[in-house]
Parts: structure tokens; C-alpha cells; sequence
């Protein structure tokens, strides 16, 4: 389906003349790789990619696309599993950032970077590590994923809990708006009270407000610690319980805390034979946890003393004794998230809740979703830390194409059901996109609705930007 309309064949002969050939791809070979997103659940051809060198050349695509009124979508690392960085197919523009890479800056004393929006999020972050600094935007996908995007789509990940969003990491952003003028609103002061805080408008935006190209980023100082564990639970209640007793335990110390049920470690151990089961015994609930810190702190036995103070909540626990024992233990959590879906489409959600609402959404949703989808599996795990539960539902295998949507669309619908009950959102961390428009439409109320279309309609008159996600069609 394409809620894009494709503009005419004149518009497109006129943009194409009017750019430097040294600018586009037209050629269909060259397309491929724009044209699909990581997950493969979307897929459309571009009508041409862009690939601007400077913010100046990304401000020349959009003066001519706004005269022209041609859709743009501007396009990250395509991870962002929403369908927001794919072309409406034969629809839109493709402004790829990924020419725009370079780190500009990366300033110890400030504790603060300024990175071009097609660096990938892996490479920013070991310029940072160089200069003694921690960027703590971390997820999977950051070995591809792009700084624009994370800041377009206000990416979450691992280390919100001690960090915060992608929004709380940004001090400054730089933006081309949709009629090509250049916002510079790229500034490296912590505390700045003059009027409105415009980079809020655009993080989170998903490209329907303007196109991010720089960002100002915070850094931390590089933790010279990190301790790694597994432990084992039998319940979720236990989870949250232990979730409340690391933080007063380990002075506030920990960067990642995620849940991982039974079901999403067999996932991983199945995909992958060279992972082997971390405990002799299975059991119901897993915590993957990490603290990290400076020098001056005795981590390891703070770790130690917070699992023993815990007492008989926990039923097992392993501290990893190395890098690589803490890589592997990361791996049974990261290969699940690649290998779930066995290669077919799945529902993917992200939603939130308070912290002390899970144990009991999370046993409302398996009783639900057992009784009215029996065959389907149901992946629940996530930053439980956050309050952020990824609840994933892979249709039984060999179902063809249509009903295996249906069911998608279907448990959806079921499991934000049950979110609703207790006040959930239906996106913590990947965003609306094209994904979850429908579900976050029924939701939206209509004065935020009404603010959002307002704010598009000053930025964006023409409606030429990431048309099709997020808010509703003109
Ligand atoms: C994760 C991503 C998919 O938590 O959000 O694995
Ligand atoms: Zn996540």
C-alpha cells in the first residue's frame, strides 16, 4: 500500500537536472541497498537517492524538492524497524545521510561531540572512547545505525536507566527544514533558558519536521569498571523486587538491566550451538544485569555483596570473570533478537509501562495472548529497568503470506488491548513510523493530535517529509 502519492514524471526530470549528477544514484543497480530495511518486513524503490556531502547540499536537495514538491525520506542505517527510512516504493526521494559521516569534534573538556548525522552511532562512539569518553547511546544495531537517525527517532537501548534517551543526550542539533533553510541550532552549553527549546521539536520527529544533519552529543567519562552477571528468578515480581534492591545496593551504579523469560534464552541457545545454557537448571526468569563506574570503587565486591544480600530471591547467578564471559552472556540476549522470527515476519512492539504495573501486565498478556493465539510464540524481554518490554509474537511457521499478517495485525490489536488497561504507550523506544500510525491514531488524544498537525503544518506546509509516517495523511 502507498499512502504516497508519486509525484510526475516532469517534477522528476526537472530535480534531476536541477542537482549535480555527482549528487543522485538513479541507476537501478544502485537502488538495491536503499531499498529495503534490516528487518525485511519493508521494501519500495526509491525514485532516486540523494547523497549530499555537506549541510549545504542537503539544503540545495530540499529547495528543490519543495519547489517541486517531491516526497523526501530521509534515510539512516534502516534499522529502526518501524518502516520510517524506507522509500514509499516509486514514491519518494531517498536523502541519504550517509556521505555526511564525519565526527567534527569531540571535546574532553566540554565533555560534549558534534557528529555529522550519517556516522554510524559504533563509530562516534569509539571517538569518543579515544578522547577518554563514553557515548552511551548502545543497542544491537549499533554497528549500522546512523546518528541522525538515532536522534530522529529518539533512540533508547541498554543504558537508558542510567543515561536517559537519545533526547537527554543532545545539546545542540543542526536541520535543514523542508523549504531548505538551515536551522543552526548546533550549541554546546548545558543550561540555555532563551525561549523555547527548539531541537526538542525535531528528536523524536521521525523526519516528518525537518532533516537532522549534526548533532551536539554528551558525553560521559569512559567507565574504567564494568561487572557483568546473570542471575535467575523464578518469577517476575522477584524481578522488579530485585530490580529496586540492586539500585539501593550498588549505589545507583548500573547501566543495563534486562529481562530475559526462559523462552528467549532457548530461542538463542537453539539458533546458535556454540552458546550453551548458563545454568545446569532451567528457570523461569532471567536478569542480564551491568554496572559500571570509575576507578576508586571496589565494583566487583559491590556486585558480589548485592547478590548475596538478595538472599533466596535469587535462585542462581554468574559473574562473568572476563570480557569475553561478559560478551557471551550478552549474546544469549543478542542473538535471540536476530534469530526470532526465523526469517518470516513477527509482531514487534516496544511498549512501556510504571515499573510496578509489569509483573502484572506481564501476566495478564500471557494468559491473553496463550488463549487467543495458542500456536503463535510469545518473546517477552526488554529494559525492565525502564519500565520498557519488548513483547514480540512469531505466527507458527508455513503460514502463508495473508494469514500470517492477519494474525499479526491481530495480536497487535489484542496486546495493545491489554496495554491500554494499565495506562501503557505502544511505543517506548522504536517510534510510530509507518508500523504503528494505525494503533497510534486510535490512541493519540485530539489536542495532541492537534498540536503535532500544527507543528508539521508551520514546518512543513507542503507535507513533502517522511509523508506517511507518524501522522495522518493530508
Ligand atoms: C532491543 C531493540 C530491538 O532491545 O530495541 O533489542
Ligand atoms: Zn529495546
Amino acid at each position: 500500500m502507498n499512502a504516497v502519492p508519486p509525484p510526475n514524471r516532469a517534477a522528476i526530470d526537472a530535480l534531476l537536472a536541477a542537482l549535480p549528477a555527482d549528487l543522485v544514484l538513479t541507476a537501478t543497480e544502485d537502488l538495491g541497498r536503499f531499498s529495503r530495511d534490516w528487518s525485511g518486513d519493508y521494501h519500495g524503490r526509491p525514485l532516486a537517492v540523494a547523497r549530499p556531502r555537506d549541510t549545504a547540499e542537503v539544503s540545495l536537495v530540499l529547495q528543490h524538492c519543495h519547489r517541486l514538491r517531491i516526497p523526501v525520506v530521509p534515510q539512516g542505517g534502516l534499522t529502526g524497524l518501524v518502516g520510517g527510512g524506507v522509500p514509499a516504493d516509486k514514491a519518494e526521494l531517498v536523502l541519504s545521510l550517509e556521505r555526511m559521516n564525519k565526527v567534527r569534534r569531540v571535546d574532553p573538556f566540554d565533555f560534549a561531540m558534534i557528529v555529522e548525522a550519517g556516522c554510524v552511532l559504533e563509530v562516534a562512539k569509539q571517538a569518543a572512547d579515544a578522547a577518554g569518553c563514553l557515548l552511551p547511546i548502545t543497542f544491537g544495531a549499533q554497528g549500522s545505525c546512523r546518528i541522525g537517525g538515532n536522534v530522529a527517532t529518539n533512540a533508547g537501548g541498554f543504558n537508558v536507566l542510567r543515561y536517559g534517551m537519545t533526547r537527554d543526550l543532545v545539546l545542540g542539533l543542526e536541520v535543514v527544514l523542508a523549504d531548505g533553510r538551515i536551522w543552526n541550532g548546533l550549541k554546546l552549553l548545558r543550561k540555555d533558558n532563551r525561549g523555547y527549546d527548539l531541537k526538542q521539536m525535531f528528536i523524536g520527529s521521525e523526519g516528518t519536521l525537518g532533516v537532522v544533519t549534526a548533532a551536539a552529543l554528551k558525553l560521559f567519562p569512559r567507565p574504567e569498571q564494568v561487572e557483568t552477571a546473570l542471575v535467575a528468578l523464578s518469577s517476575v515480581p522477584d524481578a522488579i523486587a530485585f530490580y529496586a534492591h540492586v539500585r539501593a545496593a550498588c549505589s545507583d551504579l548500573a547501566t543495563a538491566f534486562e529481562l530475559l523469560m526462559r523462552r528467549t534464552i532457548d530461542v538463542s541457545l537453539t539458533a546458535d550451538e556454540r552458546l550453551a545454557d548458563p545454568f545446569p537448571e532451567k528457570f523461569p526468569v532471567y536478569v542480564l544485569l551491568e554496572l559500571s563506574c570509575g576507578a576508586g570503587i571496589d565494583l566487583r565486591a559491590l556486585l558480589e555483596g548485592a547478590l548475596v544480600s538478595a538472599g533466596d530471591m535469587l535462585l542462581d547467578a554468574v559473574i562473568a570473570s572476563s570480557q569475553e564471559q561478559a560478551a557471551r552472556l550478552w549474546r544469549l540476549r543478542e542473538t535471540m533478537v536476530e534469530k526470532q522470527g526465523g526469517g518470516e515476519p513477527y509482531l514487534r512492539t516496544d511498549v512501556s509501562l510504571p515499573i510496578s504495573q509489569i509483573p502484572a501486565f506481564v501476566a495478564a498478556v500471557e494468559t491473553t495472548m496463550a488463549e487467543g493465539f495458542p500456536q503463535s510464540g510469545i518473546n517477552i524481554y526488554g529494559h525492565i529497568g525502564d519500565g520498557n518490554l519488548h513483547i514480540n509474537v512469531i505466527p507458527p511457521r508455513g503460514l502463508e503470506r495473508e494469514a500470517r499478517a492477519a494474525l499479526i495485525h491481530d495480536a497487535e490489536t489484542t496486546l495493545f488491548g491489554v496495554l491500554d488497561q494499565f495506562g501503557g504507550s505502544i511505543s517506548a523506544e522504536h517510534g510510530i513510523g509507518r508500523a504503528k500510525r494505525p494503533a497510534f491514531l486510535e490512541r493519540v488524544d485530539e489536542v495532541s493530535l492537534d498540536i503535532m498537525m500544527r507543528l508539521k503544518s508551520v514546518l512543513d506546509p507542503d507535507g513533502i517529509l517522511s509523508a506517511g509516517r507518524l501522522l495522518p495523511s493530508p
